[in-house]
């Protein structure tokens, strides 16, 4: 039977939604670094401390993402596009053109990112054409940086300080 769903206007559609741009990244069994761009990621919990991710199916390290036991999310900053781009198609060793630490487990964090997570993995769930990686946070960082937005295929910041009117509300 023909899915009535048409995939290319379903991308479309998912992608209206504004996200932020994460770098994932973690070390395959043979102390290789690996990682990919993901507006995928969420928030999900604070106690226990757990954030979630996506990885595809055709990610060339997509089973070293769904079996590798410490990961990190980098959340980019408004001025990190070209690292955004490096990790979404660079087919090269992408930590050689972008600068980073190593965690305490080895993982790569990106340096000059508005946030960094350390990760131990909670749980992962083959879902679709992607897995659900459901992380605990074991450590993190941030800094007052404004992130890289994106929408509909483009990359976006809302400019120094934000001319965007800020309401602020305070999340229970
Ligand atoms: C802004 C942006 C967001 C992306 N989000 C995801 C994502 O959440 N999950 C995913 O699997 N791929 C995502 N991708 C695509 C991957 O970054 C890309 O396919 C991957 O880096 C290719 O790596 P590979 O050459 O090692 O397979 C995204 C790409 C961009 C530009």
């Amino acid at each position: 039977m023909t899915s009535p769903i048409d995939p290319k206007e379903l991308r479309t559609a998912f992608g209206s939604f504004m996200t932020g741009v994460t770098i994932v990244t973690t070390r395959c069994a043979d102390g290789a670094m690996v990682g990919f761009t993901a507006n995928s990621f969420s928030s999900v919990s604070i106690d226990p401390p757990l954030l979630l991710v996506c990885p595809g199916n055709f990610l060339s390290s997509y089973d070293t993402f769904a079996n590798c036991t410490y990961f990190a999310v980098n959340i980019l900053a408004e001025d990190q596009k070209d690292i955004a781009n490096i990790f979404a198609s660079y087919k090269g060793d992408r930590f050689v053109k972008v600068p980073h630490q190593l965690d305490p487990r080895g993982v790569p964090l990106i340096d000059g990112a508005a946030a960094q997570f350390s990760c131990t993995r909670h749980q992962a769930l083959p879902m679709g054409d992607h897995c659900i990686l459901i992380d605990e946070v074991t450590s993190f960082t941030h800094t007052d940086r404004a992130g890289l937005g994106y929408r509909a295929g483009k990359y976006f910041h809302i400019g120094l300080e934000g001319n965007a009117q800020q309401d602020v509300i305070e999340r229970t």
